[in-house]
């Protein structure tokens, strides 16, 4: 790879991000490597943004072929956490230094968007901290319940930009639903992410492409990348994992995609290969998200075996984070780490004198 065409990256050319996947020699996909790294140090510096995770609930309407959380998975034992418990893990992560809280959940319409945002409305008080919701597909106007309430970002993958293999891998569901979400999320001021699997059947590098292209195009301000890992009690147990190092090159197009995304290194990544967390974040990564949620709750939230979370802050989670990163010459961020782009367009509506939503529109 003589050199990296950035221009065919800004339209973006799928052709020619599937051709950066291709890379298979060493030393091309390692001069990939150190231009996503220096790409990143130049857009977002060298802080790595922590993001405390909540699994609040393991119950999911959905069916997706590939997780261990689906419907149909009758082995799992199924756990929903009260507010109270959610608030008291928020509460101890804020002191143990989090700065944000993400609540993760499958599709459980048990919660209401009102249920939602009380929690997100005491979380809020507790300090000055960013919520973050993981709680699949909803109405806008439930979206809006919880924007009303505070939240501030909303996480939900695409996971695959192929509209067949979408609707092969969720029945009755599809791409454009997905998309819609997504969009309504935009529209009403949240920070979006979204993100998408490697190694899923049929998949080829140019599925991978436009997977980078999508999240070009809705203009994301995060992006989740991980192998796909095959768990048991699922249709896909015998399909193989995802392929590591695609993984870690799909994460280095995406930065040069997107250069101001926020991108974790992800759990995924770090289950497949024990030193995942650290080639991430040489690869363009600049977040990471422990695992806060109790642990007799975590073992049950099982999306695939040996999940390699890092251990929740009572267990000293944060500080061997901070050693871990001033190995890498990286530091641990003390800011909440909003989106890039939107901060300087919040800045830009304070000046014009807008009001913000929460407050005006709070119960
Ligand atoms: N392997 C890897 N990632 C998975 N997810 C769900 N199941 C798997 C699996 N078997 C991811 C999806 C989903 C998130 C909660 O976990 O991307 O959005
Ligand atoms: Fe439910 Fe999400 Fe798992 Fe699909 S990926 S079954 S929506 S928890």
């Amino acid at each position: 790879m003589a050199g990296i065409d950035h221009k065919r990256l800004e339209e973006p050319d799928i052709g020619y991000i599937a051709q950066l996947l291709r890379a298979h020699p060493e030393d091309e996909a390692e001069s990939l490597f150190r231009c996503s790294d220096r790409v990143r140090k130049c857009s977002v510096g060298d802080s790595v943004h922590v993001r405390g995770i909540i699994e609040f609930s393991n119950y999911c309407s959905r069916n997706c072929l590939y997780c261990g959380l689906r419907r149909d998975n009758g082995r799992l034992k199924r756990y929903r956490m009260t507010p109270d418990e959610i608030i008291a893990v928020s509460k101890t992560a804020i002191q143990n230094g989090y700065r944000t809280i993400v609540l993760q959940s499958g599709e459980d319409p048990y919660y209401s968007a009102s249920d939602i945002a009380r929690i997100v409305d005491r979380i809020k008080d507790l300090g000055d901290v960013a919520v973050t919701l993981s709680v699949g597909e909803r109405s806008h106007s439930e979206y809006a319940t919880m924007k009303a309430a505070g939240a501030d970002r909303f996480l939900l993958k695409h996971e695959t930009a192929d509209p067949d293999l979408y609707r092969k891998l969720h029945p009755g569901k599809s791409l454009d639903e997905r998309i819609e979400c997504l969009k309504s999320l935009k529209d009403l001021g949240f920070q979006i992410g979204s993100g998408f699997i490697i190694g899923l059947p049929s998949q080829t590098v140019s599925t991978i492409a436009r997977d980078i292209a999508l999240l070009k195009e809705l203009d994301v301000d995060m992006a989740g990348i991980g192998p796909f890992i095959p768990h048991p009690d699922t249709p896909l147990a015998s399909h193989p994992a995802g392929d590591v190092r695609l993984t870690l090159k799909a994460l280095a197009v995406t930065r040069l995609v997107l250069p101001h995304a926020h991108l974790p290194a992800t759990t995924a990544l770090s289950t497949l290969h024990r030193d995942g967390r650290r080639l991430a974040l040489s690869s363009g990564a600049n977040v990471i998200m422990p695992n806060i949620t109790p642990a007799r709750y975590r073992e049950l939230y099982e999306i695939y075996p040996d999940s390699a979370s890092l251990s929740d802050p009572e267990h000293g989670g944060i500080r061997e984070i901070a050693e871990m990163l001033e190995s890498m010459g990286r530091r641990l961020s003390k800011t909440r780490g909003d989106s890039f782009r939107r901060r300087r367009q919040s800045e830009h509506s304070r000046a014009q004198g807008m009001p913000g939503m929460r407050g005006g529109l709070r119960r």
